[in-house]
């Protein structure tokens, strides 16, 4: 059968009424095709996350790491309508929750887990979850998240931006969801012989101590205004003598480095090889190694928390030792958005294949993360000096967000915070698929089967339930199936369609689903009627 319309002009030798009718059978199909075209349509451009009600749901991490001694900041991420009142029940001694802001804070002195429970409530209802504190030597017990300056704002980072990307991650409700860290990326440092005469300067005080460079008139005050707002602040530098983008780097400076860091309140250090390569003598394990284990000796003696993200793009295998050697995460690759029209392709291959090819599943857990580079999705910079969307479609967004989630990533955005489109917001703040990221357990996805370019990856959840993805790397729209058998699991399955927040149904033996060229459809299932 095929459909044929018309644009609504008749003869005049039809009746009135028959051209009534025929009008009213073209409007019926005109609606009923629309719809139909709709509910099969792929995920393009589509916005499929619900958003928030008015009742509270308490949203992110379900357990944090502290050590004893160190300073505590967690804020509660909580949706619903303000004003809201927050507590929690068996706070361990020394930390505090303030009812106004959820933030908690204080000093943690005896070390041990300390099961809390977090109560959320407003004129629309109440929210309770379990939420442990965990004091020990671990950090980062499920993967960072939050916001880096780089791929926006490249050497153009200024405190103004920063303080603005802090309150837009307030004002947009990204904190609600769990994101946390507001991370500056290279350039806030001196750049010897620069043409810019913002970042020329002394790169050192008379005592060694690093400068920051004119555009950060001044770091302690800017990180006391990001800790005001409930969240963490993030800085880089590199092993080496400059940073990859030529600023002063840490090298024969390191304990005076970590130091300033710690003055300023810093809690988050990505530590970028950069010209490291022009100190070490070779490139054998131990030389990768070295300025790694350096740093994180100095890290360790200091009564801050500062999370270590190694960045020298997966030589020797980094996952492999990265947290033996107090990474909190390493990057498993170059810098996916190192060209800007390049990003699809990057994101098919460091996303997909370097890690099939390092079963990079086997190392990434609590305490220890693979790192496969930041959200690129939003406005970014072009390199060529202006901010742009993102070269993703839409479809390519959705496969990003969704495997940094099943594989248990870091989810840090690198576009324009302070300028979010409700598409990128809606990929960002998905509570149900946030919660497959975060999920104590820690588990990274792997892939279970691929046919042609048809792949299935799965992550087994804390609960017993399983997250899946069913990825379309080809280029044509294409009906896949999940088998129960290759997931593991048999008899009947309850399957949700995490983006759009809805149960399906329930399944044997396996489930399908059209999924679009270079898509995703992102499902969890429960055993039974669950
Ligand atoms: C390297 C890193 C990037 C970024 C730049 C800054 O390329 O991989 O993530 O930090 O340096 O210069």
């Amino acid at each position: 059968m095929s459909f044929k319309f018309t644009t609504g002009s008749y003869s005049k030798n039809q009746k009135p009424y028959i051209m009534k009718i025929r009008l009213l059978i073209q409007t019926v199909m005109i609606i009923f095709l629309s719809s139909v075209l709709i509910s099969c349509s792929n995920e393009s451009g589509n916005i499929l996350t619900p958003k928030p009600g008015p009742e509270p749901r308490i949203n992110g991490a379900r357990i944090f790491g502290v050590r004893p001694g160190s300073p505590f900041l967690f804020t509660i991420p909580a949706t619903g309508e303000r004003p809201m009142k927050y507590e929690v029940l068996n706070l361990p001694e020394g930390l505090v929750c303030d009812a106004g802001t959820g933030q908690i804070s204080g000093v943690i002195n005896g070390p041990g887990d300390y099961l809390t429970t977090i109560r959320v409530t407003n004129k629309s209802g109440i929210d309770e979850k379990q939420f442990k504190i965990s004091c020990g030597e671990n950090l980062a017990l499920t993967p960072h998240m939050g916001w880096n300056s780089w791929y926006v704002w490249e050497n153009n980072i200024t405190d103004s931006i920063m303080r603005a990307s802090a309150d837009a991650m307030v004002s947009s409700g990204m904190i609600d969801h769990g994101y946390m860290y507001i991370n500056i990326d290279d350039c806030w440092a001196i750049k010897p012989g620069s043409k810019d005469s913002g970042q020329l300067g002394e790169p050192r005080d008379k005592n060694g101590m690093v400068n920051s460079n004119k555009r950060f008139p001044d770091m302690k005050s800017l990180t006391d205004y990001i800790h005001s707002l409930g969240l963490k602040a993030g800085i880089y530098t590199s092993p080496g003598p400059t940073t990859c983008a030529g600023h002063v780097g840490a090298y024969q400076y390191e304990e005076k480095d970590i130091q300033r860091f710690v003055e300023w309140g810093f809690d988050f250090l990505k530590y970028d090889w950069c010209s490291y390569g022009r100190v070490a003598t070779g490139d054998s394990l131990p030389e990768l190694q070295k300025p790694y284990i350096f740093i994180h000796d100095i890290l360790k003696k200091q009564n801050r928390d500062i999370i270590l993200n190694l960045c020298q793009y997966g030589m020797g295998d980094v996952w492999k030792w990265g947290k033996s050697v107090g990474g909190q995460s390493w990057r498993t690759a170059g810098d996916l958005g190192g060209s800007f029209e390049g990003i699809g392709t990057a994101l098919f291959r460091d996303g997909f294949d370097v890690f099939t090819d390092n079963d990079l599943q086997k190392y990434g857990g609590p305490g220890g993360w693979n790192d496969p580079d930041y959200l690129l999705i939003g406005f970014l910079s072009n390199w060529e000096g202006q901010t742009v969307p993102t070269p993703l479609t839409p479809d390519e967004q959705y496969t990003q967000v969704s495997l940094w989630s099943l594989q248990a990533a870091p989810l840090i955005f690198s576009g324009d915070i302070t300028r979010l489109d409700d598409f990128t917001l809606s990929l960002l703040t998905n509570d149900e698929v946030i919660e497959v990221d975060q999920d104590p357990l820690g588990k990274p996805c792997h892939r279970v089967s691929k046919i042609d370019d048809l792949e299935i990856w799965m992550k087994p959840m804390e609960d017993g339930s399983i997250a899946a993805g069913l990825f379309n790397r080809g280029e044509e729209e294409t009906m896949m199936t999940v088998l129960w058998q290759n997931l593991g699991i048999t008899g009947r399955q309850k399957v949700r369609d995490l983006w759009r927040q809805k149960d399906i149904g329930n399944f044997n033996k396996k489930f399908s689903a059209r999924v679009a060229s270079h898509g995703v459809v992102l499902i969890r299932l429960w055993p039974g009627n669950k």
